[in-house]
């Protein structure tokens, strides 16, 4: 199982401003992603990041998509292809038939995959823009990483894609 994060970030690195805004993030940005979780079949997200992510029209366009939240809480899911797991670990042994796994945030969701050096590959979209303020990338943890660059391309007029593997 391959097991690759995927974000659209500021040029500083943050994912969403302190508000949780993220409109900001271009619709290229948003079909690139959809069409690696629509291809992958499964996505693990953070609870902060499902709360939000469930509410927005575009969210229907996973129907098919069986979605693993991470949480230390147990709750009901909206749908019944939706799982909560209790660590990032636990996540990963929910789509264990799968060939490839998206994680997609939030940062506090990122940063426990990194530390826990449970991720190989990480597309980084980044989107013509500085944010003073907001939620980071990774959020709240210690740890290091080194990367190798694979791929880069541009996605459109003002947004650059960046394609890591994870040095393990
Ligand atoms: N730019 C992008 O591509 C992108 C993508 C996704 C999200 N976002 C944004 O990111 C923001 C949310 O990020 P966030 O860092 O605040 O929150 P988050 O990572 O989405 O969610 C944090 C919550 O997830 C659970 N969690 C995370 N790590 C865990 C672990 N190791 N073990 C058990 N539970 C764990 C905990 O839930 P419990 O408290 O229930 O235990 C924790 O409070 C939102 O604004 C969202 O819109 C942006």
């Amino acid at each position: 199982m391959k097991v690759i994060l995927y974000m659209a970030i500021s040029l500083n690195g943050m994912i969403a401003k302190s508000d949780d805004d993220t409109s900001w993030i271009s619709k290229e940005e948003w079909d690139s992603y959809s069409l690696a979780v629509r291809n992958a079949g499964c996505l693990i997200v953070g609870h902060r990041t499902y709360n939000i992510l469930t509410k927005q029209p575009e969210f229907s366009e996973f129907k098919d998509v069986k979605l693993v939240v991470v949480s230390q809480k147990d709750f009901q899911t909206l749908a019944s292809n939706h799982l909560v797991a209790h660590s990032p670990k636990a996540a990963l042994k929910l789509l264990s038939n799968f060939e490839q796994v998206i994680v997609a945030g939030g940062g506090m969701l990122n940063a426990s995959f990194l530390e826990e050096n449970l991720v190989d590959e990480i597309f980084i979209d980044i989107e013509p823009i500085i944010l003073g303020k907001g939620i980071s990338l990774f959020r709240d943890k210690d740890f290091e990483c080194n990367l190798k660059l694979v791929g880069q391309k541009k996605m459109s007029d003002s947004e650059v894609q960046l394609h890591y593997k994870v040095i393990k």
